[in-house]
C-alpha cells in the first residue's frame, strides 16, 4: 500500500486510499463504520507500520443469542468504539459482559436500553449503518432468554 503511493505514512489527508474510503466510494459492499474509518486514519497518522507478525484474522463465531458471538459480531466492532471503559460516550460502556448488562434487562427486551435504541436505529448514530435484522432478533432473543453470559 505504501510502495503503490495507496498510503503515505503520516499523510492521511494526502493518501488516496483513505479518501476513498472516507469519501464512502470505497469498499463497493458499503462504507467503513465512523470507528473503522478513524482506526485508519490514526493508523497512517502514526507512520502506517507495518505488522511485527502476520495478521491473523479470527473468524467470527456464527451470528447467534449468545454473549460471546454479540459481543464479536456487534459490541465489539459496532459499539465499542465510542462506549468503552476509558471513553464511555454517555456513561455507556459495551467492552464487557458487566458493563453491558448496564444497559439491558434480563427477560425484558423492551426495557432494555441497549436494544431500544438499537432497534430505534438510534444507535449506532450516522453515518454509520444502523444494525440489520439478523442483529436486532439476536440480541433480542438473548435478552429474553435471560442474557446469560454465554
Ligand atoms: C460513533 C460513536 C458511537 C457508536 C459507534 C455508538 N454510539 Fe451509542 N452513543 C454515542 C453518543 C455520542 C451518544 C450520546 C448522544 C445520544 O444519546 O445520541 C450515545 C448514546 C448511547 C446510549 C444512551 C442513549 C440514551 O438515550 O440514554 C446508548 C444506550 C447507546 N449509545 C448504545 C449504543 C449501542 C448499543 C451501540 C452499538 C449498536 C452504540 N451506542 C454505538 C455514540 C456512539
Amino acid at each position: 500500500m505504501v510502495s503503490s503511493g495507496q498510503v503515505i505514512p503520516g499523510n492521511p489527508d494526502g493518501s488516496p486510499l483513505l479518501q476513498s474510503i472516507e469519501a464512502n466510494r470505497m469498499p463497493p459492499a458499503g462504507p467503513l463504520s465512523a470507528v473503522e474509518k478513524s482506526i485508519l486514519r490514526a493508523w497512517i497518522q502514526g507512520g502506517a507500520a507495518a505488522p511485527t507478525a502476520p495478521i491473523v484474522v479470527e473468524p467470527l463465531p456464527p451470528l447467534g443469542p449468545n454473549y460471546n458471538s454479540l459481543a464479536k459480531n456487534v459490541f465489539g466492532p459496532k459499539c465499542s468504539g465510542c462506549h468503552n471503559a476509558t471513553k464511555a460516550t454517555a456513561g455507556y460502556a459495551f467492552d464487557t459482559y458487566a458493563s453491558v448488562m448496564k444497559s439491558v434487562r434480563a427477560g425484558r427486551p423492551s426495557s432494555s436500553k441497549l436494544y431500544t435504541v438499537s432497534q430505534s436505529g438510534e444507535m449506532p448514530p450516522q453515518p454509520d449503518p444502523v444494525l440489520n435484522s439478523d442483529e436486532l432478533r439476536a440480541i433480542s432473543d438473548w435478552i429474553t432468554e435471560g442474557a446469560l453470559n454465554n
